[in-house]
């Protein structure tokens, strides 16, 4: 297992195309990818979309919301030959992290260990987070299932040391020192969605938290290396690569989910292919992207 971190390089690229995925990743050459970041469609049967509203001279103006159809009749199926040629990118130490949620997660942990093997399996991680409305028939269901498969299990990145602490529930019986520094966390992560009016969000439905993806890419990767998102959205992979010094390949068929990238790394040194035609969003968020 590595644990050694090379000095950071002075500046990550980020390459964005927009373009079918499986197409993509067949014309990408073997063991090439550190990492891969992925975070598919859940297949949750509807349209993804993010509806918003602003005031103008004291009208309720619906935005344009960036979403895209998220309702497969053969989910797996789908997958597959993406995961295979995945699985064929990773270099040797590589490793994949694969976001869905309850619906479809134990239907793609048995794909994923027929294409990584099982040993290759490391963990489940699990996102907890707190927040919308609560079923009255059922548990709510408030986590994301993030699988962690390493290509090779005897040899992978994971930088132990340089994990983020977290607070003991009861720093009482940690003791001073213990509680002082607080303890690493498990595969269970708390950690707030994307706040609706907060600085982070760019109005992409089903944007991830930086929070989560910093943490893999920190834990995983290592400064200069080249990380892969596949079904990138609005990009969150490819900012938390860039903000940590990783170089990053985003691909993405949605235009909407280009219109987002491109406002979210407006000023940045991003290359852009098969995106011309496509106008960077509105800004929509709480925050000014850099360079805005
Ligand atoms: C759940 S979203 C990703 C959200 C992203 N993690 C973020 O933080 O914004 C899934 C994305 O996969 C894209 N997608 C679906 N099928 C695709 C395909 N065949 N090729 C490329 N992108 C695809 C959708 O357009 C959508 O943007």
């Amino acid at each position: 297992m590595k644990t050694s971190v090379p000095e950071a390089p002075r500046r990550a690229s980020i390459e964005v195309y927009m373009e079918d995925n499986l197409g993509f990743l067949r014309k990408t050459p073997t063991s090439c990818v550190d990492l891969i970041y992925i975070d598919p469609p859940f297949n949750t049967g509807r349209r993804q979309l993010r509806s918003r509203f602003h005031t103008e001279n004291g009208r309720k103006i619906a935005e344009d919301s960036y979403g895209y159809d998220d309702s497969y009749e053969d989910f797996t199926g789908f997958l597959e030959p993406r995961m295979e040629e995945a699985f064929r990118v990773l270099k040797p130490h590589g490793s994949l992290f694969f976001h869905i949620d309850f619906r479809e997660v134990h239907y793609c942990k048995i794909m994923l260990d027929r294409i990584f093997g099982r040993d290759s399996f490391i963990n489940e991680i699990i996102w907890a987070y707190d927040y919308g409305a609560r079923s009255k028939k059922r548990w709510s269901p408030k986590h994301d299932n993030i699988l962690w498969y390493a290509k090779d299990p005897g040899n992978y990145t994971f930088n132990y040391d340089l994990m983020d602490r977290i607070p003991y529930m009861a720093p009482g019986l940690a003791g001073p020192e213990k509680a002082a520094r607080g303890k690493t966390p498990t595969d269970v992560w708390w950690h707030t969605v994307v706040s609706p009016g907060g600085r982070e969000k760019t109005g992409y439905a089903t944007q991830k938290p930086r929070g989560v993806v910093d943490r893999i890419v920190k834990i995983h990767s290592n400064p200069g290396d080249t990380l892969l998102d596949f079904f990138a959205g609005s990009g969150t992979l490819g900012e938390s690569a860039s903000s940590l010094r990783r170089n990053s390949i985003l691909v993405d068929c949605n235009p909407g989910a280009i219109a987002v990238m491109k406002r979210r790394f407006a000023g940045m040194d991003v290359e852009w292919h098969g995106c011309d035609g496509v106008e960077p969003a509105p800004f929509r968020g709480g925050r000014k992207c850099p360079g805005a």
